[in-house]
């Protein structure tokens, strides 16, 4: 990928920009999306929220589409997405419309029928970042619907309600204070007529991480609660934040302490209790972050809120004391469970921690674990306590330890799925290690200025991440048995969230391009089509007219591709603007012709002749990559595809073109930040790094055949 084609791309952006009204729909029985609808898990017609119902199962009733009929699944259509990148997405779909967020938020409705783009939002994200741009990649997970009001979130903290008939803004209200290193990529979830939303941060600054509950009508605050405390001297907001506080050691307040919760929402319709799955501590390592140790409450845990008040109920930590990034942000599914003769109002939970939880929703009591992927942080859960029996050595105590799972996690934000009717739960697991080290001292003397991504400990993200490594599958959990019923092996470790239907199939996209049906029971691929580049984003399925259909956003993203990236997930082929991102929806007998699909990209990296790399200079360069241009740019410079791969950009042979660009702001447009504080020696710094890695990494896709084989 070269520079080329700049311009055309930013008049094909700027005319996606205009709010398009384009038709009306015609009127059909109209659906009251309320508490009753959204709790309503036997309708299959609609998909109403993130995961699909108030109990997140992602599991549909539709039947159309099983085992036996599977063989038949064909496109229906599909639509082109050109000026998108990242899609990441679980559409929602009411009464024959299918909404969704796109890159940096651009918000469509389309007849879920025919793929006809009804209504465009730009929220104008970029615009309204300024420096913050730094920090996101313009993913957005979702949104949310109540009662023809559509609510979306935007990276820069914006919630934003729109008239779900024409797309139009009816209020807008700013979540969080501008100046903290805080973004949005989540989706709000609505609830009694509010709307949750919480917050990313952790990595570019001192963050204090909450949640916050809005009035969907109005867009006003109902109420917030804080996941760490604050400094002490400015008094508790509330009784749980006292109770924190005794849980933290040292000035945790001036490093926010973090928590941030950006993903894993539940509202529990039964106990009318919020659940909210809380993040990592900011920064990552509790040595700065708490010297001395301590819980850090409520870092990692799952918290039940009150649903109308937002008042603190109870919790469960899943890792006291918190140093991996290991987050509790994953998603919270609600079934009732027979365990030993009893039925149990249980939740499911999958965090990165490499376990499984049940857990009594009732009182936050642990029911039972099991351990789905390797963890040499901690041996086993003691099941009187919950606390994790941890292996010494694993905080990297001494100042380096290699560690099990790694902060990409066990299992991340890509969904997991339950079916009643199985029984199990289908959850993309990842087996990754990483090297944890705070020997450096700069590390530990952590400030993180002007949204630098600084978490006071390496993780080797200045390295690239060779190609092979990470392995992943997607496994069928027993929540009752707490075992492994079967497992699909399956190619690197950026897979995506899985759908399950009343048809006995799960449905998983994959980092490789291709969209699979297993069967639930057995895990037999039953099905498969690729679809032409990267799938991050899980599927759905909903019916109109009596036809069932299942749809997904292709648009290769997320944290494996920003700052993951590397030759593990540059070996697919998904360099930035190479793949045209598209929506597809299939049905049985479909009818449309696939599109063409762009072959596999892998920029060249330059490697001149006459440039001379002085290691020292390339040093100091590594340190300002990994601080400024790791998060989209990739690890070791090797991009994933979230931004172009800099070691194959002509822009970095000429100071001054790179000096435009990055100091003057010229692509900021196009989502590259602003970077006006490095000086002409740290860009000639970084020159010195992307062309050592450049050399380095040259041969690191070799041999470059991306295998679609299972
Ligand atoms: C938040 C994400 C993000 C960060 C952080 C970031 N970039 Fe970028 N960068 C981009 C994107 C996206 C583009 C592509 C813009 C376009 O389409 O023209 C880009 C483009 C570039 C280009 C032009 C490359 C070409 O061949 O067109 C250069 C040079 C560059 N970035 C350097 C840097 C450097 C140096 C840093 C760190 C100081 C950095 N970037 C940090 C997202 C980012």
């Amino acid at each position: 990928m070269k520079g080329s084609g700049t311009a055309a791309r930013k008049l094909r952006f700027a005319a996606a920009a205009i709010c398009l009204i384009l038709t009306a729909r015609p009127t059909a029985a109209q659906t009251v999306v309320d508490d009753r609808a959204l709790g309503d898990e036997a309708q299959g017609a609609n998909w109403l929220s993130y995961g699909r119902t108030y109990s997140e199962q992602r599991f549909s009733p539709l039947t159309q589409i099983d085992t036996r009929t599977v063989a038949k699944l064909r496109l229906a259509w599909s639509l082109e997405l050109p000026t998108d990148r990242s899609l990441l997405a679980t559409p929602l779909v009411v009464d024959g419309v299918l909404y969704f967020t796109g890159t940096f938020s651009v918000t469509r409705a389309v007849d879920a029928k025919t793929g006809k783009l009804l209504w465009e939002y730009d929220p104008k994200t970029i615009e309204h970042s300024g420096d913050r741009l730094r920090i996101f990649w313009g993913s957005s997970r979702g949104l949310a619907y109540w009662k023809g009001t559509l609510v979306i979130a935007t990276n820069d903290g914006r919630l934003v309600g729109l008239d779900a008939k024409t797309g139009k803004e009816r209020w807008t209200t700013q979540t969080i204070d501008v100046t903290k290193p805080l973004y949005i990529s989540g989706y709000p979830k609505a609830f009694r007529g509010k709307v949750l939303v919480g917050n990313g941060g952790t990595e570019h600054g001192a963050a204090r991480g909450y949640v916050s509950a809005y009035d969907i009508e109005t867009g006003r605050q109902a109420w917030r609660f804080y996941i760490v405390p604050g400094n002490p001297a400015d008094g508790f907001e509330d009784e749980a934040q006292e109770m924190a506080a005794k849980t933290w050691k040292g000035e945790w307040w001036k490093h926010g302490g973090g928590g941030n919760t950006w993903n894993g929402f539940t509202y529990d319709p039964e106990f009318n209790q919020i659940l909210i799955g809380t993040g990592n501590g900011s920064p990552w390592n509790q040595k700065v972050r708490s010297p001395g140790g301590g819980d850090n409450l409520f870092l990692c845990s799952i918290v039940a809120l009150d649903a109308d008040t937002g008042t603190y109920k109870w919790h469960y930590q899943t890792v006291p004391g918190e140093t991996w990034d290991y987050n509790s942000s994953m998603d919270i599914v609600l079934a009732d469970l027979r365990i030993g003769g009893k039925t149990v109002k249980a939740l499911m939970h999958a965090p990165k921690n490499g376990f499984f939880y049940v857990i009594d929703r009732s009182n936050g009591k642990l029911v039972s674990v099991g351990k789905i992927a390797k963890t040499t942080w901690a041996t086993d859960i003691d099941r009187k306590t919950g606390r994790p029996i941890e292996v010494k050595g694993s905080r990297y105590e001494n100042g380096d330890a290699i560690v099990w799972p790694s902060p990409f996690g066990a299992h991340n934000w890509h969904a997991m799925s339950y079916s009643p009717k199985t029984g199990l739960a289908y959850i993309p697991k990842v087996e990754l290690a990483a090297r944890f080290n705070d020997q450096k001292n700069e590390l530990i003397d952590w400030r993180s200025p002007k949204f630098r991504f600084d978490v006071a400990v390496d993780t080797g993200f200045g390295n690239d991440i060779p190609r092979d490594t990470g392995v992943s599958a997607l496994i069928a959990w027993d929540p009752i048995r707490q075992r492994k019923v079967w497992e699909a092996p399956q190619d690197g470790f950026w897979n995506p969230g899985t759908m399950v239907t009343a048809g006995n199939l799960v449905f998983q996209g994959r980092a490789n391009g291709d969209f699979i049906a297993y069967d639930a029971k057995t895990g037999r691929k039953l099905w498969s089509a690729f679809l032409g580049s990267g799938i991050s984003a899980p599927p759905i399925t909903y019916e109109v007219d009596g036809r069932q259909y299942v749809s997904l956003l292709v648009g290769w993203g997320g944290a494996g591709v920003g700052f993951g990236g590397g030759s593990a997930n540059a070996k697919y082929g998904w360099a930035y603007r190479a793949q045209t991102r598209r929506l597809f929806t299939f049905a049985l007998d479909g009818k449309a012709k696939m599109p063409e699909f762009e072959p596999p990209a892998f920029p060249e990296p330059i490697v001149p002749a006459d440039f001379k790399i002085d290691d020292a200079l390339a040093d100091k360069g590594r340190g300002l990559y990994v601080g400024q241009c790791l998060m989209c740019h990739g690890a070791g410079a090797v991009s994933g595809g979230a931004a172009p791969d800099l070691r194959a950009s002509p822009i970095l042979l000429d100071p001054s073109a790179m000096k435009g660009v990055v100091h003057g702001g010229g692509r900021v447009s196009m989502g590259m930040p602003q970077f006006k504080e490095l000086s002409d020696d740290e860009l000639e710094a970084l020159r010195h790094f992307v062309r050592r890695q450049a050399a380095q990494t040259v041969d690191a896709l070799k041999p470059a055949k991306v295998s679609k084989k299972e």
